[in-house]
């Protein structure tokens, strides 16, 4: 077995901000899990409506605009929904925050999205902050990196779409995880979950769509080369990274379930 994503195990991913060029024909990956995450999404879209969907009025040109775009790429027409967002979320297993930064602003802010997979955090929290603010708990955001990833949304250019990719050891396959208290993260059987996230400005409104594609495997799907950079990766973490990414008990519990496999 194997996980279609191992960035921890690349360099080029590895490393923050790790973006690369990004084949436009490529902008959305189907997998093998599609039944089952489309299954979930319309059901959480549903059910779920106030916690996956979000917009400020400022963005409905963008999310139009981001509709027609998912239209043009996947070539067939949008399921019915009264927001363009829902009908983008029912079609795709990727969801979509829009950024957009107004004249005068300094960074790009968060206007809308939909978010059905969230990975422990909350989009009425973060909606309509800017950039660096929502990453205000991250502890690795220096600000370096932050003025780094805000030239970077300057940058994104019409046609020439980026991605990036993050990875964390959950315990849990749950997809839909919109609180960032680690005691609503579950006990269950370890898990990777990977990020794949893509960067596309729309021509029109001018609006950065990151897209977020998530993989879910359990740790006994990485192959023995996977598990023991994982293990290399996860070794090194310092105390605050930890307390980030779930606490001691989690970071113990992964170290050793990837033992065997870690290089001597
Ligand atoms: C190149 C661009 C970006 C970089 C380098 C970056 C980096 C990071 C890092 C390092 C984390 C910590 C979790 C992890 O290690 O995976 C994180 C979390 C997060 N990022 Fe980003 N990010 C980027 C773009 C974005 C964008 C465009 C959004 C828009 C919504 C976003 C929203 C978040 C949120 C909500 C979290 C969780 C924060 C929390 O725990 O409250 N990121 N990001």
């Amino acid at each position: 077995m194997t996980v279609a994503h191992a960035p921890w195990a690349e360099p080029r991913l590895a490393r923050k901000p790790g973006v690369q060029p990004l084949d436009p024909a490529a902008w959305l990956e189907p997998g093998t899990d599609t039944a089952a995450q489309m299954a979930r999404r319309r059901a959480l879209i549903e059910t779920a409506r106030g916690t996956v969907l979000a917009a400020l009025p400022e963005s409905a040109p963008a999310q139009a605009e981001l509709l027609d775009a998912v239209v043009a790429h996947v070539g067939t027409e949008a399921p019915p929904d009264p927001s363009p967002l829902g009908r983008a979320g029912r079609m795709v297993q990727e969801d979509f925050c829009i950024l957009e930064k107004r004249a005068g602003e300094g960074e790009y802010r968060l206007t809308a999205a939909i978010l059905c997979f969230p990975s422990r955090w909350s989009l009425a929290e973060k909606l309509g902050r800017p950039l660096t603010r929502i990453h205000a708990p991250v502890p690795d955001y220096t600000d370096d990196l932050a003025a780094r990833v805000n030239r970077l949304f300057d940058g994104v250019r019409t046609g020439r779409p980026l991605w990036r990719a993050n990875w964390t050891v959950h315990p849990t396959d749950e997809l839909h995880q919109p609180s960032g208290d680690w005691r609503h993260a579950g006990e269950g059987m370890l898990h990777i979950r990977v990020e794949r996230q893509t960067f596309l400005r729309l021509p029109r409104t001018g609006a950065v769509v990151f897209g977020i594609r998530t993989h879910v495997d359990p740790l006994t799907a990485l192959t023995a080369a996977q598990a023991a950079s994982l293990h290399a990766a996860l070794a090194p973490l310092g105390a605050d990274e930890i307390a980030y990414r779930g606490g001691a008990a989690l970071h113990r519990d992964a170290l050793a379930a990837l033992a065997p496999f870690a290089a001597a």
